[in-house]
């Protein structure tokens, strides 16, 4: 097993930021919400240090989250990060002075006596500080190791509890020295020594597998994308003709998607490859729905409904495998029922309705999408398919903000083929991480050689990223944007206007809806 280090999320927007860090440092990490410490503890054995995530309340508020105390009984290591490193002072009864004004923003700390935390780091760092509350006067025992310009107390320690505390987050990109502090806590003062290696992932996820799934059906609804693929290919592995692979075409693909991955998927599964043909059930219930959340709701609802349909047919099925990220169980609060601010509910999270009687398997459910590709070439998957850029279970309609009908999806499959044959045939494809087209529920008024035109507006939208939790938009360069431009108006008649979508995440979220 690996050596695991525990985050606690006490509802800081930098939650997924600080497992994101941990991994990087090829440490495995899990994330449980501040209500969930008991659950956490009892199913993990190997842990070896805690980090307290930051958050948005106040330890002076009366019903703000507590530090439990068997996260403390443990006697691991334990970071708190601002939110985090207040409830180690309010715990030990240190004083916490609350601000009028919050601390935003870039500060610069100096570093005040000698810690393993900052070793091999200046004495004078530039750090990314969030906070309302700060260290009035340290617990009894807890030193303070560094000290901002305006003399706020930006970190404490005690050694012999082996607990740090830090005011400001090392995990943000502007934290000069975030990498090394969190690489100090994991390596140095947690002292881990098995890392993090895919290839022990897939040898004792196999020997997990074999042994769960011994003489069990199981179903796998496959789409194409990257997650699913992997899940399918890993599951079939152990399971071999116990596995049926599931695709439902939802009529919300891109252009020819459902025929290529009906041949991919054939030569692969035989007939324990199913194709469903969907589209008309799911365009009717989406019918006049103009709200994203109801969008995804619905689509998610559908595709279970079919999903248990077709288990029926099928008889005897014990398991559905899902190909759900890590990053998506984060994302999804509900499921999570963590205090992270939910940002949109992902069609496939949330479990199935009791009724099905199928347990439900994600053996890719502590991966991030950079190690799944990784797991993919580890599983000698086709790089065509490891390398195709991630689509979301809603499909194309929450690429076309309010109502959908045929012939939008039709448009749209069509532009975005357009420009998806482009950034291939120009090789700019694999510099993106996440390339599509939104058809915009708006018209203009364009000319058209000596015409008027009145036609929709479409947003092109390219973004690098390494896991789609944070994402930057990619910068064309002018000549290509023309290209694509000319290229969709020329080829499009229904559309007249390009517009190019130069938002990153955050603020924005990769898709529209
Ligand atoms: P957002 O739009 O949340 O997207 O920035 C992040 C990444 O997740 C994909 N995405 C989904 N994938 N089911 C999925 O399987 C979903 O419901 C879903 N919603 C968004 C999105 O395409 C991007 O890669």
């Amino acid at each position: 097993m690996n050596e695991t280090i525990l985050i606690i999320d006490y509802g800081s927007q930098y939650t997924q930021l600080i497992a994101r860090k941990v991994r990087e440092q090829k440490v495995f990490c899990i994330v449980y919400p501040y209500n969930k410490c008991k659950e956490a503890i009892s199913k993990n054995d190997d842990l070896s240090g805690i980090i307290l995530s930051g958050g948005p309340n106040s330890v002076k508020e009366k019903n703000s989250p507590k530090l439990s105390k068997k996260l403390l009984e443990l006697n691991i290591p334990i970071l708190g990060i601002c939110y985090g490193l207040q409830l180690i002072c309010k715990k030990f009864n240190g004083k916490i002075g609350q601000s009028k004004l919050r601390e935003y923003g870039h500060a610069e700390i100096n570093l005040k006596k000698k810690s393993v935390l900052f070793e091999g780091i200046k004495k004078v760092n530039q750090v990314w500080m969030s906070h309302g509350d700060h260290i009035h006067k340290p617990p009894k025992n807890f030193y303070v190791t560094s000290l901002t310009n305006s003399n706020v107390i930006a970190s404490i320690e005690n050694i012999q509890k082996n607990i740090y505390g830090l005011q400001f987050h090392p995990e943000v990109y502007h934290t000069k020295n975030g990498v090394k502090i969190l690489s100090n806590f994991l390596n140095k003062i947690c002292l881990i020594k098995k890392k993090f290696k895919l290839e022990n992932f897939l040898s004792n996820k196999i020997i997990f597998l074999k042994d769960k799934l011994k003489g069990k059906k199981i179903i796998c609804g496959v789409s194409g994308g990257v997650d699913s693929t992997v899940t399918s290919y890993l599951i079939h592995k152990v399971a071999k003709n116990n596995l049926y692979c599931i695709f439902v075409d939802h009529g919300l693909l891109r252009f020819n998607e459902s025929i290529e991955v009906e041949k991919i998927f054939k030569k692969k599964f035989g007939n324990n490859f199913i194709k469903v043909d969907a589209s008309n059930l799911f365009i009717k219930k989406l019918k006049k729905i103009k709200d994203p959340e109801k969008k995804r709701k619905i689509i998610g609802k559908t595709f279970i409904d079919v999903f248990e349909k077709e288990a029926k047919r099928i008889k005897n099925v014990d398991y559905l495998a899902q190909g759900t990220l890590y990053p998506d169980i984060i994302e999804s609060v509900p499921f999570f029922e963590g205090p992270t601010a939910k940002i949109k509910s992902h069609h496939n999270v949330g479990g199935l309705p009791k009724r099905m009687n199928l347990k439900i398997i994600e053996p890719l459910k502590d991966l991030f999408k950079d190690e799944v590709r990784e797991l993919g070439k580890k599983l000698k998957i086709n790089n065509k398919l490891l390398n195709r850029h991630p689509f979301p279970g809603p499909g194309l309609a929450i690429r076309i903000p309010g109502e959908i009908d045929r012939k939008k999806i039709n448009i749209l499959q069509r532009v975005d083929n357009i420009f998806i044959s482009y950034l291939k045939n120009k090789n700019i494809y694999k510099d993106i991480w996440q390339a599509f087209v939104v058809l915009l529920p708006v018209k203009s008024v364009g000319v058209m050689g000596d015409e008027r035109s009145y036609s929709y507006a479409v947003s092109i939208r390219a973004v690098t990223s390494v896991d789609g939790m944070t994402a930057d938009f990619y910068m064309f360069n002018k000549n290509d944007l023309t290209e694509i431009s000319k290229k969709i108006i020329n080829q499009i008649k229904e559309v007249n206007r390009v517009l190019y979508d130069f938002t990153s995440k955050p603020p924005g979220t990769i898709e529209w809806e």
